[in-house]
């Protein structure tokens, strides 16, 4: 890439929305960065930004602890934006009145402009805009300096601006779908306000990705794990694209893999992509460490036990591998000031092996948000069925067989949930659901099939949406879909006479069963 992108930058003020930001400023074609918000103004300018959001948070800028930029940044130059508690947190830093009336505004309202801006440029020239709130103080006085653009029946001051200081405000969230042309107010930010250039395109982001693990790997040997899954698929994909032949993919065949994916890893990366890879077919090792396993925690353990130790068999055999190619997203690696990070489940990831093997790190997605990784797929031509596969635990499918892993429960559990995704592809569904899958619970029941008794597994169709795993919704599936689930898996997958549908959100459930 001849041009390093433009860098917007976005202060994090805690929850979900400095995310969100991001990902639209991306959208734009800008390159954005999500920072802590107690990092020194040096440190920010430092980086060349063209632009610094900062964005809504939960508290109030009254709360002890509110987190506050450093204010040094508004003397900057740097052109600013702040949405929600970043416009009170600028304009009670920068002198103006933040008060708490006790009217808050929560959803849909309507924005009255009382004078132009940049900011409405792409706005229709008259009329009130909708716009999406969620705020309880309001901005009542402004700095010094600056001027209402805007309001609200609740907030005096909705958008606040200084023109000549490039310092700009807006109390509603710009970045959600519910803000009628809220993109459109980000761009004229973006691009009129900041002169930010939208460089950062899929080729340039490849281009740059490339010549990054080519300036890192040289001549030396890389090693992938592959999954099957999107992101060791596009990782390895541009990791090839850099080094070619350097590259070897290792997929491990555990006997938890899902119907047909194989076959797909054989065609798409040798007879596709002519890639050097290594097929494993490691199913009666990792069935051998699971017999009379039935703790959750302990399956993981030997699961991932199992994965590093087949692999480490194989890397020992390619020479000169002194790198290791990792699927890490920028999502994975945002530091946030507020999250915590209880342990519910010990995730087992493809290719996050022990820090005791002497590979370095190759991270192509590091700075990459997951459709930004789809849609790098896509350009570099990986199939359909991988760059939009739903995800799947790197335990595969043991975390959905409760109770003992045998063979042939896999291949219950196995048949059963090719049927699902069928069924779900077939209605429509699959890139709509975050996850649509079988579980094999490790009870039987009675039923009756032809006169005749039976006694045997029932499976649990889970279906959920979601944005990032965090939390979940149960999917509200048709009744014709159900109903077809239903008929097709008991007809079809022997040992089976039952189906069940999980109705749990998360929380208080998880996704996964185990
Ligand atoms: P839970 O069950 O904790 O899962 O709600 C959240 C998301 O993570 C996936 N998952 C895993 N992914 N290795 C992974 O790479 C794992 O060990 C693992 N366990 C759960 C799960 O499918 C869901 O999308």
């Amino acid at each position: 890439m001849t041009d390093a992108p433009d860098t917007v930058l976005v202060v994090d003020f805690g929850a979900q929305y400095a995310q969100l930001i991001a990902r639209r400023v991306r959208e734009a074609r800008v390159y954005s960065e999500i920072v802590r918000f107690d990092t020194p103004a040096s440190e920010l300018l430092a980086r060349r930004p063209k632009g610094i959001i900062l964005s809504g948070g939960p508290k109030s800028v009254y709360a002890d602890w509110a987190p506050a930029v450093d204010p040094a940044v508004y003397e900057s130059g740097v052109p600013i934006l702040g949405i929600c508690y970043g416009a009170q947190l600028l304009t009670q830093q920068l002198g103006g009145v933040v008060s708490r009336t006790g009217r808050g505004e929560y959803g849909r309202t309507a924005l009255t402009r009382t004078t132009t801006s940049t900011l409405f440029a792409d706005w229709p020239p008259q009329g009130p805009a909708d716009v999406w709130m969620s705020h309880a103080d309001s901005i009542t006085e402004v700095p010094t300096g600056f001027v209402a653009n805007a309001s609200t029946p609740e907030a005096p001051v909705a958008v606040l601006s200084d023109a000549e200081r490039h310092i700009y405000g807006v109390q509603f969230h710009p970045e959600v779908v519910h803000t009628e042309r809220g993109q459109e107010l980000l761009e004229r930010f973006l691009f009129d306000v900041c002169g930010a250039r939208p460089l950062w395109t899929h080729t340039n982001i490849i281009e740059s990705a490339v010549a990054a693990v080519r300036a890192q790997v040289s001549d030396s040997h890389v090693l992938c794990a592959l999954s099957g899954g999107v992101d060791s698929a596009v990782a390895a994909a541009l990791v090839h694209r850099a080094i070619g032949d350097q590259l070897t993919c290792v997929f491990v065949d555990t006997g938890l893999m899902r119907t047909g994916e194989a076959d797909q890893v054989e065609a798409t990366f040798r007879s596709q992509f002519h890639m050097d890879l290594i097929h494993i077919k490691a199913a009666d090792r990792f069935f051998g460490v699971l017999q009379g396993v039935t703790e959750p925690e302990a399956k993981r353990k030997a699961i991932g036990e199992t994965f590093i130790r087949v692999f480490e068999e194989v890397a020992a055999d390619v020479e000169d591998a002194r790198f290791l190619v990792q699927g890490t997203l920028y999502p994975d690696i945002i530091e946030s000031g507020t999250r915590d990070a209880a342990t519910i489940k010990s995730h087992h990831n493809v290719g996050g092996l022990p820090e005791d093997m002497a590979f370095a790190l190759v991270e192509p997605l590091r700075p990459l948000f997951k459709d930004e990784v789809r849609a790098v797929g896509e350009e570099l031509g990986l199939p359909e069925e991988i760059v939009w596969r739903q995800p799947f635990p790197g335990p595969g499918l043991a975390v959905r067989i409760i109770g003992e892993v045998t063979p042939e429960r896999a291949e219950i559990l196995r048949a059963a949930d090719a049927i699902v995704i069928d069924e779900i592809r077939r209605a429509g569904l699959y890139r709509q659901l975050w996850q649509s899958f079988a579980v094999l619970p490790a009870v039987r029941t009675v039923g009756v099939m032809g006169d005749e008794r039976t006694y045997a597994y029932p499976v649990v169709i889970r279906a959920v949406t979601s944005d990032d795993a965090m939390t979940a919704d149960w999917a509200r599936l048709p009744y014709e879909l159900l109903e077809r689930l239903s008929s097709r898996i008991i007809n079809e997958v022997d040992g089976v006479n039952r189906v069940a549908l999980d109705i749990t959100s998360k929380p208080p459930g998880t996704i996964e069963w185990e």
